[in-house]
């Protein structure tokens, strides 16, 4: 193929490097996959309404998330198993992060701790993702370990009280690699298939919306619910001391038959009315995802899948070509919306397809 020039360029590269039973554990859904593919058609449901004779000599692409400069509205969200992507794992993506200037996120399934990434990468932009496990003593560590390292939030997913049913996966048989470490879990995952299905009995599922505060307290860093889908649960999170929010479906891995994540934002950014930030993750595939994400309230957007395209194309090389496409394109989209800035782009720069 010749030399890549958007994200589904990168997927088919991503395709014929990955090992079929790998590939499937990254592109599938849960359940009939309903959710998944409707992430990606919400954004073919919505239609840009530009505005011409706008000042556009001097665009910049540049935000702020949680009061961090970034060269973008778009940040690599958690993803696991990087190391079976491509051997250089999780410090290749946070360097090609770093080498963008946006946000990288640590999923508390890497085959790092968050202190060795920050040592491997330390002028990255980094989050951390927390599975918050039944071992509490264990959970406080990891956070403390993150916030002492530089970590500049911690991002709680919410959503997989239990693992979604992956039918890809107990099709393939796909399970852990044996040896690949797992240092931010209590206890190793079971490498059978369906290695899914350990986590979910590792994550604690006794946690309601009021041990929030407690991780409030133990954590120093700002604190950020990823999977949130209805307004009440937008309410309760800024309510017990959210920072920011991630409209997020876990790319459509968890529950099958959700809203996609661009239809559900509206609803989220209203109830949150500034309270907290708000993101979105799912389906952003194009610079012009982003537009119409940040038309509908959200702060900036997450990728998950494309970033491992990247890397399991390229390795570091890939991911950062990813993520400069994606900047490039998000530049385009601005200019020929009319807006200089993310900020100027509002609600009137959207409308739903009749
Ligand atoms: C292969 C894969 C692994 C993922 N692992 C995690 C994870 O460890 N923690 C987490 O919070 N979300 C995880 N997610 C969900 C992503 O953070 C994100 O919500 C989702 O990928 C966004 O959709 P997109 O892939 O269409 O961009 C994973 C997603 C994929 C595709």
């Amino acid at each position: 193929m010749s030399e890549p020039i958007n994200v589904a360029d990168f997927e088919r590269l991503a395709e014929e490097r990955c090992e079929p039973g790998y590939w499937g554990y990254v592109v599938g859904g849960a359940g009939d996959e309903v959710t998944l593919r409707d992430n990606v058609a919400a954004f073919r449901r919505r239609l840009l309404r530009p505005r011409m004779l706008v000042d556009v000599s001097n665009v910049s692409t540049r935000t702020t998330v949680l009061g961090t400069e970034v060269a973008m509205p778009l940040m690599v969200a958690p993803t696991s198993l990087q190391r079976v992507a491509h051997a250089e794992g999780e410090p290749a993506v946070a360097r090609a992060s770093a080498a963008v200037g946006t946000v990288y996120c640590l999923s508390s399934l890497a085959s790092v701790r968050p202190g060795e990434l920050a040592a491997a990468v330390p002028d990255s932009l980094r989050w951390f993702q927390l599975y918050w496990s039944r071992d509490r003593g264990f959970t406080r560590e990891l956070v403390r370990e993150a916030a002492e390292n530089g970590f500049r939030a911690l991002v709680l997913t919410v959503d997989l009280p239990a693992a979604g049913p992956r039918e890809r996966d107990l099709r393939s048989g796909f399970g852990l690699p044996e040896g690949l470490p797992m240092p931010n879990l209590p206890r190793p995952l079971v490498g059978a298939h369906s290695f899914h299905d350990t986590l979910g009995e590792i994550v604690d599922t006794s946690l309601t919306w009021r041990d929030l505060e407690w991780l409030r307290a133990e954590c120093a860093v700002p604190l950020v619910v990823k999977g949130v889908l209805t307004g009440e649960d937008a309410a309760l999170a800024c309510e017990h001391g959210a920072d920011g929010i991630i409209v997020s479906n876990h790319g459509g891995r968890q529950l099958d038959g959700v809203p996609a994540t661009l239809d559900a934002l509206p609803e989220v950014a209203e109830v949150v009315a500034g309270r907290a930030e708000v993101y979105l993750d799912g389906g952003i595939r194009r610079g012009t995802d982003v537009a119409k994400a940040l038309a509908l309230g959200a702060r900036a957007v997450l990728v998950g899948r494309p970033a491992l395209w990247g890397l399991a194309a390229g390795g570091e090389t890939g991911a950062r070509r990813v993520l400069e496409l994606l900047r490039d394109e998000i530049r385009l989209a601005l200019v020929l919306l009319g807006c200089a800035t993310p900020d100027d782009v509002d609600p009137g720069h959207v409308r739903v397809r009749e």
